[in-house]
């Protein structure tokens, strides 16, 4: 027995933000950030509008387009590092927008990996018979953990969300294999050092702009570039897939200078790799599930086609999926 994807969603809030509306707000211009990183645009919520808000748009069209009831739910998973709460978890605000009444819900932090991560969870909660209808969501709110005043972060970030449902299948489709991992000695090189236990919040805190993301950007780049590889060719031979055998790979969207660097290594065509990022900026845990349900949308993948999913992360954690449509 295997686990499927039988629908996806997503949500993008109406807001963009342009290259040239970030050169009234720090030193920076288009020119660099398209060159730098292929960022054109990124969406930003509303402020009244929190990441479940979009996780819950994106799942309802998930449950819609797969014509799900949703007392037929017996989990929900969210990926997010820009949860409304502490507590609760944006997973049970989710559950109660949706009436998912028979669902239980937990929040999955593992940052940008957080979607491959809740996907490869949810695959084991099926085999083993823990759930049999799971809605996987993943949703950020960057914006609010973004310092509009630092150029080397602000650029790159924005808002949304996206949603997959898995269900068991006898079908020779589904989730082929999957693979996760993480090394903590790494994590400060991207991270939100304030809020949490370690530091809560204090006017110091607020004052020091510790409550914001620091990123090392050009240590992060290298090391995303020779995990997503390593987690792709992990997932692809565990699968019995060679690089001809792959019809879409789905990198997260960080940066397509990292993109095309994974690519190249890869050896895979241009049309074997999916790219959005130039309208969507870097949604963390959000940017593969809006890219699979926009390339499920769109018809870019069709029934039988081998998928890899892989994403990297603050943690660091990294991870890989592969998937027959
Ligand atoms: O989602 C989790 C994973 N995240 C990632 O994978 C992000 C990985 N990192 C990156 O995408 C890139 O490192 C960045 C886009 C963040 C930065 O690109 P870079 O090519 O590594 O640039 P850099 O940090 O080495 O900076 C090059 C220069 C510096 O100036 P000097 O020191 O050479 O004079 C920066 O101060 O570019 C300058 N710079 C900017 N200039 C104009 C940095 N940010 C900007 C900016 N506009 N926005």
């Amino acid at each position: 027995m295997k686990s499927r994807i039988i629908s996806t969603g997503y949500y993008l809030p109406q807001k963009v933000l342009t290259n040239s509306d970030l050169e009234q707000m720090v030193d920076t211009t288009d020119k660099w950030i398209k060159q730098r990183t292929g960022i054109y645009e990124r969406r930003i919520a509303e402020q009244d509008e929190a990441s479940s808000d979009m996780g819950s748009r994106a799942a309802e069209m998930a449950l819609k387009r797969g014509n799900i009831d949703p007392k037929e739910v017996d989990a929900v998973i969210c990926a997010t590092i820009t949860p409304d709460h502490f507590f609760p978890s944006t997973a049970a605000l989710i559950q109660k927008d949706l009436g998912l009444s028979n669902a239980f819900a937990l929040d999955v932090s593992a940052a940008c990996s957080g979607f491959v991560y809740a996907l490869a969870l949810a695959d084991s909660l099926i085999k083993s018979g823990g759930a049999s209808t799971i809605v996987v969501v993943a949703t950020e709110k960057m914006s609010t953990i973004t310092d509009w005043t630092d150029r080397s972060t602000c650029i790159l970030f924005g808002d949304g969300a996206g949603a997959a449902i898995l269900r068991p299948t006898d079908e020779n489709r589904g989730i082929l294999s999957s693979h996760m991992m993480a090394d903590g000695n790494m994590g400060d090189l991207l991270i939100v050092p304030a809020g949490g236990s370690r530091i809560p919040a204090s006017t110091e805190s607020v004052k020091q702009k510790s409550h914001f993301i620091k990123m090392s950007g050009n240590e992060v780049f290298k090391v995303a570039v020779r995990k997503m590889i390593e987690s792709s060719h992990i997932v692809m031979k565990e699968a019995g897939l060679a690089t001809s055998d792959i019809r879409l790979l789905i990198p997260h969207q960080a940066n397509l200078r990292i993109i095309d660097a994974i690519s190249k290594r890869m050896r895979l065509e241009k049309d074997q790799v999916y790219v959005n990022l130039d309208r969507t900026g870097n949604t963390s845990a959000a940017s593969i599930a809006i890219s699979l349900a926009d390339a499920d949308e769109k018809k870019i993948i069709q029934k039988n086609d081998n998928i890899i999913l892989a994403s990297f992360g603050g943690g660091f954690t990294w991870a890989g999926m592969a998937l027959k449509w």
